[in-house]
This record gives structure tokens, sequence and C-alpha cells, in this order.
């Protein structure tokens, strides 16, 4: 599947959607994250804090929990939109999250509110990376 500029585009403005409905009363920091599925699905995730600080959940893991639950099993492109001075990447628990049902070559997009400001592949942000092959070679 190729993942064209308008499909890019719905991606960014799902993950938009995404941000806005964030729970974020601690960091006051919301993140919204979009997932293309094998199907040619969209899946959307917002972060969601907890009082108990290390149980809150990221964007990305909240949209990976709505791709899998609709059945879902490969990622072949992802947005992540949050307001910060540098484009907001995802963290290092996330990329390794999304390595488990996507490929290197997994397009990344990063953007804000106005602008798409980066486009990373996985494997860039998560090079030489640990996989289900290590286990089922
Ligand atoms: N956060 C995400 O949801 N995704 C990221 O890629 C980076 C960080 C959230 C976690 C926490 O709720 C807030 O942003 C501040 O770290």
């Amino acid at each position: 599947m190729t993942v064209d500029d308008a499909l890019m585009h719905r991606l960014v403005a799902l993950a938009r959607q995404a941000r806005a409905q964030a729970y974020a009363p601690y960091s006051r920091f919301s993140v919204g994250a979009a997932l293309l599925d094998e199907q040619g699905r969209l899946h959307a995730g917002c972060n969601v804090e907890n009082a108990a600080y290390p149980q809150g959940q990221c964007a990305e893991a909240s949209a990976l929990g709505a791709l899998v639950l609709a059945g879902g099993r490969r990622i072949l492109a992802a947005a992540v939109v949050g307001v910060a001075d540098d484009p907001v990447s995802p963290c290092g628990g996330c990329r390794q999250r999304l390595r488990e049902f996507a490929a290197d070559d997994l397009p990344i997009w990063l953007a804000d509110l106005a602008a798409i400001r980066a486009r990373h592949t996985l494997g860039q942000l998560l090079p030489f990376s640990f996989g289900p092959r290590h286990l089922n070679p």
C-alpha cells in the first residue's frame, strides 16, 4: 500500500483530533498518534496520564491498542502530533512498541497543529532493533 500525500494528511489530521482528547492533567503535554494498518484502516490514540505517574500511557501505545483490538497486525505508517519547539518524537518505549508490528522502513511523521515538522523511518529512530524474529527465527 502506497502512502500518498492525501493519506499522510489524513493520518496527521486524525492524530491532531486524537491529541485534542488527551488526558494530561499532570504534564499538561497533550499528544496524539495515528497508525495505518495493513487493511488501510486508521487508528488513533492519545496519552492517558494517571495520578500514579508511571501508570500513564503514551498516545502511541493507545493507538496501538486500538489497532490490535480492531484486528490489525501491521503498521504501515504513523503520525505523532505534539506542540513543542522541537518535533515531538516517539519515546524509546513506544519506538519498541511500534517495532513489534512494523518494518524498519515504517514512515513516522511528526507534526504540530500547524505543519508536518519531520519525517523519519522507524529504522532511523530505533536502529539495530530487537524484534519478533529474534524469538522466532
Ligand atoms: N508522550 C506521548 O504520549 N508520546 C510521546 O511520544 C512522548 C510523550 C506523553 C507521555 C506523557 O503523558 C506526556 O507526553 C509528557 O511526557
